[in-house]
This record gives C-alpha cells, sequence and structure tokens, in this order.
C-alpha cells in the first residue's frame, strides 16, 4: 500500500482498504478498458443508422439500446458510489484519530474563516456525483468527514489519477499559465470552490510571496483543507463564502479561478460568478475557469458520453454549463472578446510518465476557458 500523502489520512483497516482499492480499480477499468469498446457500436450500427446530423442526445438514446451500454451505466453507477462509500466508511472508523490529529494541526500556517450564516445554496446538489450526503454533510458530529472522504476518495480511487496529494490540475494548469502569460506573477489569488484544496495549493508553490485564498460555501471541505493544508506546510487561506457575492473589494485580486466548480452551479449562478470574476480583478488580472471541454471543443459521440454524468451521476448541471457559449458569456459580464482565451495544460505527471498506467483514462490535459481584465 502505499504512504499516506500527509499527516490528515491515515492507513485504513485492511478489509476497508481492500474494499476501497476493489471499487476503484473497477471504476478504471470501466473508464479506460470497457468504455472504449462501446464505441464500434456506435460506428457500425448506430452512427450508419442515424446519419451525420445526430446530435448527442440522439446518439446516447440509441447507445443505451444497445445491452452492453446500458450493463455499463449501471456498473459504473455502482462502483462510483461504492468508491465513495467506502472513503466515508474508513474516515468514519477513524473519525477520533483524525479530530486529534486535526486538533495538534489546529495553529496553522494555514487558516480557517468560517461562517455559520451563510446561506447554502439550493442547487448544490446534496448527493452530487453519487457522493452520499454531498459536500456539505456534517450529520455525524464531525464536521470535517466529509471533506475528508472527498480528499480520500479523489487520492485513492486511480480513476482520478491526479497524484497523490491530487494536485497534478494545479501544477499543470500553472505551468501553462506561465507560458501563455510570462509577464504574469499575481499577488493576490482566489479559488472558488476550493474544496479541500488540491489545486488550491500548488498556486502557493507556484507563487508562494502570493497571498493565496480559496473559498466555498461548504464548511466540512474548508476545515479538513485547513488541517490538511497546515499538515503540508501551507500559508493559505480558507474562507467560507459564496463565489456569487464573496464580499471582497473590488479590484482586490491578480489572479481568480475555478476548477470543477462550474459544471456543478445553475446557469444564474454562473453568469453571477463571471460578474463577480470581473468585479475582483484589477486591472490586468486573470479569471480562468477550468473544466471538462464544452461541448464545442468535442465531436457528437464523445459529447453524447457525458450522459452518464448527467442523468446518473448527479451532475443535472452539467448539460447547460458544457453547452454555454462562454466567451458570450465573458463578455456580458464585462471582460472584452479580445482578452478571451481558451487554452489545454498538458499533464505534468503524464509526460513525467508518472503513473502513466493510472492516468490513462483522463486524456494527458486539462481544459481552461477564461480572460483577462483589460
Ligand atoms: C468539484 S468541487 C471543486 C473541487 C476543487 N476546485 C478542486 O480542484 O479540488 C465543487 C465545490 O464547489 C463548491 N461550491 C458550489 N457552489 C459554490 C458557490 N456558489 N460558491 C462557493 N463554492 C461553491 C462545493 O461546495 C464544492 O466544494
Amino acid at each position: 500500500m502505499p504512504p499516506a500523502p500527509h499527516a490528515m489520512m491515515l492507513t485504513a483497516a485492511s478489509d476497508l482498504a481492500t474494499r476501497e482499492a476493489f471499487w476503484g480499480e473497477l471504476q478504471t477499468f470501466l473508464e479506460a478498458d470497457v468504455r472504449p469498446r462501446l464505441r464500434p457500436h456506435y460506428e457500425h450500427v448506430v452512427a450508419p443508422a442515424l446519419g451525420p446530423a445526430a446530435d448527442r442526445h440522439a446518439i446516447a438514446g440509441a447507445m443505451l439500446d444497445y445491452p452492453a451500454t446500458r450493463a455499463w451505466y449501471v456498473a459504473r453507477t455502482q462502483a462510483q458510489r461504492q468508491a465513495f462509500d467506502t472513503s466515508r466508511a474508513i474516515v468514519d472508523s477513524q473519525l477520533d484519530a483524525l479530530s486529534a490529529q486535526l486538533e495538534a494541526l489546529g495553529n496553522g500556517p494555514a487558516r480557517l474563516e468560517l461562517d455559520p450564516d451563510l446561506a447554502f445554496p439550493d442547487y448544490v446538489e446534496r448527493e452530487a456525483h453519487n457522493m452520499a450526503g454531498g459536500y456539505a454533510d456534517e450529520d455525524c458530529g464531525h464536521f470535517f468527514a466529509a471533506g475528508a472522504a472527498y480528499d480520500r476518495a479523489l487520492a485513492i480511487h486511480r480513476v482520478a489519477a491526479m497524484g497523490p496529494l491530487v494536485d497534478d490540475v494545479g501544477h499543470s494548469i500553472v505551468a501553462r499559465l506561465r507560458e501563455a502569460f510570462p509577464d504574469f506573477a499575481p499577488h493576490r489569488v482566489l479559488e472558488m470552490g476550493c474544496t479541500v484544496g488540491h489545486t488550491l495549493l500548488p498556486f502557493k508553490q507556484a507563487w508562494p510571496e502570493a497571498e493565496v485564498i480559496g473559498i466555498d460555501v461548504a464548511a466540512p471541505g474548508l476545515v479538513f483543507g485547513a488541517a490538511r493544508a497546515s499538515a503540508l506546510g501551507a500559508e493559505v487561506t480558507f474562507s467560507q463564502r459564496n463565489a456569487e457575492a464573496t464580499g471582497y473589494p473590488a479590484g482586490s485580486f491578480d489572479l481568480v479561478f475555478s476548477r470543477i466548480l462550474l459544471h456543478e452551479t445553475c446557469e444564474e449562478a454562473t453568469r453571477a460568478i463571471f460578474r463577480e470574476c470581473h468585479r475582483l480583478l484589477r486591472p490586468g488580472g486573470i479569471m480562468f475557469h477550468s473544466d471538462a471541454p464544452p461541448f464545442d471543443e468535442l465531436d457528437p459521440y464523445t459529447q453524447s458520453l457525458r450522459d452518464w454524468d448527467i442523468r446518473f451521476n448527479a451532475e443535472p448541471f452539467m448539460e447547460g454549463y458544457y453547452a454555454m457559449d462562454l466567451e458570450a458569456e465573458f463578455a456580458r459580464a464585462g471582460f472584452a472578446a479580445e482578452d478571451c482565451f481558451r487554452l489545454y495544460a498538458p499533464s505534468l505527471i503524464v509526460a513525467r510518465g508518472y503513473r502513466a498506467e493510472e492516468t490513462r483514462t483522463r486524456g494527458g490535459r486539462y481544459f481552461l476557458a477564461g480572460a483577462r481584465k483589460s
């Protein structure tokens, strides 16, 4: 078993660790080995029957007439759910030890600001991506458990494959930003929807002098994330705020970003978040949002593969977000059309060959769309 990546993740009892590994392996197998084998049915049966004008909805519907696709949907849903449940069971079995650890790390260097009066948005799914209890689950009396389970699930399940600290996305994006904007060196950085800080921490490592803040509406991720960041020696702030209206002064950040936040927010909230980004940035500052590539970057068959996430993985806003005209929305929020950009950040761990087998499901690059404030 690999060593725990930080002091807030503890070794699991062997029966639970075996279950966790099984569901993680099954997720990877289904994505990397089984899903591609459904494609010939599309090419030889569905595409000829539907013709070249078929959109993602028609393709997804026709693919579901194929028994192997239905079996894949059922198995994938179950693997996803069980993987999260097992990580949560491990965390629940370690709550006292984790609490003691959290207490011991309480004095930083990471900072934590909670706002118990902050309203929790209605649109945030309670079972997002089949994670029972969701991000804000505080039922068990240990209010960091949902954050600990999220961290564990992403770090351990091989389908995630973003490194033990789940920081490949952050490091890869930083490298791509440096290449695209060589003059850019932020003093104040804000991540919206940071959960436990997987993507946040690489920004502090990249610009150690910068003040780096992560906000989220859900307390468990922030509480756990601050302890995890302290365990890793990262001087960052976790603050409970809504990305739609953060309360920070206008023009107070050089870099405002999100990672896999916007496919989980409704259209109205997404628009408010773009406006808030524009308000928060200083002239010359950069906004970007990293998520899976939008539909206009993909062929119709690849678009249709999102059907499982949207309808069976509790991701109801993916359809709307991936169909959004991002540049039109950035313009509506105040950014100039000529200042918008789309980039792909090649994965650094894939390039290094690190855990190459595990990373094979992710395509080896991360999408981001954004704009620089003129
Ligand atoms: C998929 S997670 C983000 C993961 C994280 N960005 C990372 O890279 O590790 C989505 C997060 O967005 C948060 N969220 C949803 N709506 C929000 C909002 N309006 N303001 C702040 N956080 C929000 C959720 O609570 C959840 O923690």
